[in-house]
């Protein structure tokens, strides 16, 4: 998620479960051929299983992208076809190649051709004129016939005239019947669902008609839900990790990046929702969001916040 899912957040949430698959922001091609791509492709090694996401529709492209993301050590690279912004429709990004499906095709193509690691798709169930469910199969099985077998799949159309990328997160109304459909037509792939997932039981029921689940927005806010996702949803047998072992384990981290020369709330802007649920979330937040910028032992703030979810 763009802003959301940077190299910092994602190391915090890998702390939280071993398991879950974890994606990078979406990339675009044009910033890793013509930008700093090392920065982009930045990742530390505890964060695998790691998907690149990239943003594109020259096949050539994003084949050279798939390559980088292969020789940088990822796990999987994903293409984003479910992205809403003006911004990036006038680039051909994102959920307007949903009008495209033999485009997407053949980048889909491409990528496959170029690397060993699964290459696969991010998409809605439609776009403004181009909603009908024969549509959706159209592009689906279009993809498919391409090579590529895991789709996860966004259940609400997206409106790409007159909504903000936000609101095409939450007007739209989700579907999950017509996502449970496409796993009934297309059985032999992997359908994983994605949209408006808030608890790990919710995940169970929904992992009874899909293949996998994805979960953007409440995995941010509240990750403490991520530290039951590998005993629930992977059979793991290992002890769950406290709110305060979790960011117990993030000070090194975090000593590093500031011995480095950076900031602490670069880190700690993603761990503001660690206290959700808990007493003392609200002076946990405070202190990681406000009294962080007024300290010059940010490491003893840190402490102080750990304090809180011990319950002291
Ligand atoms: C701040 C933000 C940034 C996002 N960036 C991306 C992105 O880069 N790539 C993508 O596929 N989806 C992106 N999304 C959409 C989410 O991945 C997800 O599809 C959507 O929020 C619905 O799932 P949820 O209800 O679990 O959040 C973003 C969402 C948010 C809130």
């Amino acid at each position: 998620m763009m802003d959301w899912t940077d190299r910092h957040c994602r190391y915090f949430l890998r702390l939280l479960s071993s398991n879950a698959l974890l994606y990078t922001e979406m990339v675009t091609t044009g910033a890793l051929l013509n930008g700093d791509h090392e920065r982009f492709l930045r990742h530390d090694e505890a964060e695998h299983p790691l998907a690149l996401q990239l943003g594109g529709s020259v096949p050539a492209d994003l084949a050279a992208c798939a390559r980088m993301a292969e020789a940088a050590g990822y796990d999987e690279v994903n293409l984003n076809v479910g992205c809403p912004s003006d911004r990036v429709q006038n680039n051909m990004i994102g959920a307007c190649l949903m009008g495209h499906p033999q485009l997407v095709a053949d980048c889909v193509k491409a990528m496959r051709d170029a690397v060993a690691i699964p290459v696969t798709v991010k998409h809605r169930i439609g776009i403004n004129g181009r909603d009908s469910y024969a549509q959706l199969c159209d592009f689906v099985g279009t993809v498919r016939d391409a090579g590529c077998t895991s789709f996860t799949v966004h259940a609400r159309i997206a409106i790409l005239e007159g909504l903000s990328p936000k609101e095409n997160r939450d007007i739209p109304p989700l579907r999950y019947d017509v996502a449970a459909q496409l796993k009934q037509d297309f059985s032999e792939l992997e359908i994983i669902l994605n949209g408006g997932i808030k608890t790990l039981e919710q995940c169970h029921a929904h992992l009874q008609t899909f293949d996998g689940v994805m979960l953007g927005r409440e995995a941010y806010h509240n990750p403490y839900l991520l530290a039951e996702v590998d005993q629930q949803l992977f059979a793991s047998t290992a002890a769950v990790i406290s709110r305060a072992e979790a960011l117990a384990r993030m000070r090194p981290y975090i000593a590093a990046h500031i011995a480095a020369g950076g900031a602490m709330h670069h880190i700690t802007r993603h761990m503001l929702g660690l206290g959700q649920g808990f007493p003392g979330a609200r002076r946990f937040r405070q202190l990681l969001s406000v009294d962080i910028h007024k300290t010059q032992d940010p490491l003893a703030l840190l402490d102080q916040a750990g304090l809180l979810l011990e319950g002291r």
